[in-house]
């Protein structure tokens, strides 16, 4: 019998309902306590339903003046939930020294996600993914050679849990149990993806709870991967981006009973520099949603505000895509905090399923916004004027073993006379400025894996500078463990003579920091910027009044940029991004000063904002590297196709085995047509199967060759067969030109190995979308690629 409630422990958990989490009094008074458990069907707070309508934010993607306008906004949005990743780099960035403050300061952005009435998902990692640098590993775990991270390689748990004791310490007390906002924290991320090893998923839980952490904790994957790793003592919840009946079902097939939810739900999607800007289909979005609401599902909008990615902090999605700052995401609330149609859209979605009493606020008025005329930049620094101390070292070696993390590297050698040659690097993460006694000779590219390049004729002993600039290490997979700088020796190659190792380097740290960036010494700046290297350029621009603005990087080459001391990101005038979200606190009355490196040179150095974002306009024609992959020939006549047969239309992945295993560096699949009958071609995930059916690691893959892509009106790239995610696929080119089957796609696997089959997974969508493809060849060679 259920025992009868007084008026006010009846109304305080609606009242909770309706007006989200009070604010933790002063430490004095012991706060009020709730309990949020998981019911049978239901999530249930204080006892009673409650429907997770969430949205992710990144604090150190919003400079944290606008924290609290940000979640302002969520709240406006309609929703009662905050979702927040921790990034482990941040908050250690030297083994044992943890820092919680500024943009780091995670307890105080949950304190106003309190005070704004939101409660929150915690997912402190250790690993996150999220296009953040590493997947927010710390770098300094690739110090020992061989650590395998994200298993149970005791070095990587013992620093693992070194550091959720610390995220314990720190953001136990804003547990829901200890009258904070803390409501669920996650467990590592989508684990899944990488293995299927319950245990490690077991020793990362052990750390949370021997943490503090009493609420219930819970774990996210795929619809695909569910089963990969789980464990009965972790609550399951499913990442989609469509088709959320489908993940429900897939999810209840492990769930049986309880709330379903929707981990990470994506209205947009992230940009990689060099591929058209990501815009997400709003009327399946709303359709989605409302079909959760309707259904009791929770959910968690990935993301509902994206922001920027300052610093250096953004990350590559493998084999090697780099992201750009800008992770504006396509969400509901913009980069710079505005609301969209999609908020709108969301808000008006939301308020069909409040509760009775229930109501959403206003929505903070936006901030202001300025744009900033031309000016002239009159001053720089040279890069190679402007060089520190140098280690030396017999042979190049990576970043990590200079005890370096992030920012730029300098390998300098010097070159004996002699005729034309070549230069080749084992590899060079990720770009490698190379020039002879200070004049630019060319580029070493990790995208095309081109690290070879030729040298001219030096009639005297030459310098061979090798400036090399990291972008993120990618932030998904194995690939994780992504070491930066020059991997392996660099030889001489000169036609008739043996290679010869170039040893005696100079290696020249260049972190990039407040410290680095203090100590340049800077001359007055040339009338023209042609032909000028690398280097830093000031400006300083006159600001009466302060607002949000948006640096416009479009006259610049490549590198990253500062206002006033804080580094806005990564620049690179390939786009799609062609300017910086500059946050109007980080500008001031009077004078401020704009800091530009450019590895490339800029096409004339001026400095200017606009009060509108350009998040979506391509310059291919600027690329140092036309043509993302060296041109090579497929050469398929005459061979016989190791398999061939037809794909079932829909969306389940399909194994393809073959009759018996095939030897081969290549893999080539060719369509010979679509399930909808068009002349399109299009594929989410391509994997290869050992001859023990398990699924080969992708370490080192790259797309060798792709007769079609759609490249202006979505990113339909190749790469995206291969970086693991099932939201992103490569489609062949259709807003322009329409090419006809057969489409090939063919993989370098790096090596020659045994494949014995391949899993296929048709590109996302509902209904019978283009691309499917139905009818299909496969190749497996050493021979298939011709240069
Ligand atoms: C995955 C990850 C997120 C993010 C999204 C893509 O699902 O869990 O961290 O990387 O993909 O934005």
């Amino acid at each position: 019998m259920r025992r009868m409630m007084t008026t006010w422990q009846v109304a305080i958990p609606w009242l909770l309902m309706i007006l989200g989490p009070r604010p933790t009094p002063s430490l004095a008074a012991e706060p009020p306590r709730h309990t949020f458990t998981i019911g049978g069907d239901d999530f249930l707070l204080d006892g009673r339903r409650f429907q997770i309508r969430c949205g992710e934010v990144h604090a150190p993607r919003v400079p944290r003046e606008y924290w609290r306008h940000r979640l302002q906004m969520v709240k406006a949005m309609g929703l009662n939930t905050v979702c927040a990743y921790l990034f482990w780099n941040l908050h250690e960035p030297r083994p044992g020294e943890f820092q919680w403050s500024g943009q780091a300061d995670a307890a105080e952005f949950c304190r106003i996600a309190q005070e704004v009435g939101l409660w929150v998902l915690l997912r402190p990692g250790p690993y996150a993914c999220a296009e953040w640098e590493m997947g927010g590993l710390p770098w300094w775990l690739l110090r020992e050679d061989d650590i395998a991270l994200r298993t149970r390689d005791p070095r990587f748990l013992s620093a693992a849990s070194r550091y959720l004791k610390e995220v314990g310490r720190v953001l136990g007390p804003l547990q829901v149990t200890k009258g904070g906002p803390i409501l669920m924290v996650q467990v590592e991320n989508e684990y899944g993806f990488l293995g299927k090893d319950a245990e490690y998923m077991g020793a990362i839980r052990g750390a949370l709870i021997e943490a503090g952490f009493d609420v219930p904790l819970f774990a996210c994957n795929p619809p695909g991967q569910l089963r990969d790793g789980y464990r009965a003592d972790l609550f399951p919840v499913v990442n989609f981006g469509s088709d959320p009946a489908g993940g429900f079902r897939a999810l209840r097939q492990i769930l049986p009973k309880g709330p379903l939810m929707c981990g990470e739900f994506y209205p947009g999607w992230f940009d990689t520099w060099g591929a058209p800007h990501h815009r997400g289909d709003t009327a399946r979005y709303l359709a989605d949603l409302d079909f959760m609401l309707r259904t009791g599902g929770s959910f968690s909008i990935y993301m509902a505000h994206g922001g920027t990615t300052f610093g250096l902090w953004s990350g590559a999605d493998r084999p090697f895509k780099p992201d750009t700052s800008s992770y504006d995401y396509d969400a509901p609330i913009t980069e710079a905090g505005w609301p969209t149609d999609k908020f709108r859209a969301t808000r008006d979605l939301m308020a069909k399923y409040l509760l009775p009493g229930e109501s959403i606020p206003e929505p903070p008025a936006r901030n202001p916004v300025i744009a900033i005329p031309t000016v002239k930049v009159t001053e720089y620094a040279p890069l190679l004027a402007n060089l520190p101390a140098p280690v030396e070292d017999a042979t190049p070696r990576t970043m990590e073993h200079y005890d370096q993390g992030y920012g730029a590297i300098l390998y300098r050698a010097s070159l004996p006379t002699g005729s034309p040659a070549a230069i080749e690097a084992a590899a060079v993460h990720d770009f490698g400025y190379v020039s002879l006694d200070g004049r630019r000779v060319g580029v070493l590219d990790r995208r095309g894996n081109r690290f070879r390049l030729g040298l001219p004729e030096r009639k005297e002993p030459a310098v061979l500078d090798i400036l090399v600039e990291p972008m993120g290490r990618v932030n998904f997979g194995a690939e994780v463990h992504d070491r930066k700088g020059i991997l392996g020796p660099v030889r001489l190659l000169a036609s008739g003579a043996p290679a010869i190792e170039l040893n005696g380097w100079k290696v020249y740290r260049l972190p990039l920091d407040g410290a680095m960036l203090g100590s340049l010494r800077y001359v007055p700046a040339p009338e023209s910027a042609r032909g000028v290297g690398p280097a830093f350029w000031r400006a300083s621009l006159e600001i009466a009044t302060p607002g949000d603005t948006f640096l416009d990087l479009r006259p610049w080459g490549k590198g990253v940029a500062w206002v006033n001391g804080h580094c806005l990101g990564r620049f690179w005038n390939i786009g799609p991004t062609q300017t910086m979200y500059v946050p109007g606190p980080w500008l001031k009355s009077g004078r401020n000063e704009v800091v530009i490196l450019d590895y490339l040179g800029p096409e004339r150095p001026t400095v200017a904002s606009l009060s509108e974002p350009i998040l979506d306009q391509l310059r291919p024609e600027l690329d140092f590297a036309r043509g993302r992959r060296p041109a090579v020939k497929l050469a398929l006549e005459g061979r016989r196709p190791v398999r061939e047969g037809q794909f079932s239309s829909g969306t389940a992945p399909q194994d393809i085995r073959f009759s018996e295993p095939r030897e081969g560096r290549f893999f080539c699949i060719e369509s010979i047509d679509a399930h909808d009958g068009k002349s399109f071609a299009a594929i989410a995930e391509l994997s290869l199967l050992d001859p023990a059916g398990t699924p080969i690691r992708q370490d080192g893959w790259r797309i060798a060759f792709a007769d079609s892509e759609e490249q202006s009106r979505e990113d339909g790239s190749a790469e995206n067969a291969i970086d693991g995610q099932a939201a992103s696929f490569w489609h062949t080119e259709w807003s322009d030109k329409q090419p006809v089957h057969p489409h090939r796609l063919a993989i370098d696997l790096g090596r020659s190995m045994p494949i014995a089959g391949f899993r296929y997974l048709p590109r996302p969508g509902d209904g019978n979308v283009g691309g499917r493809i139905k009818g299909y060849r496969v190749y497996v060679d050493d021979g298939l690629i011709a240069p």
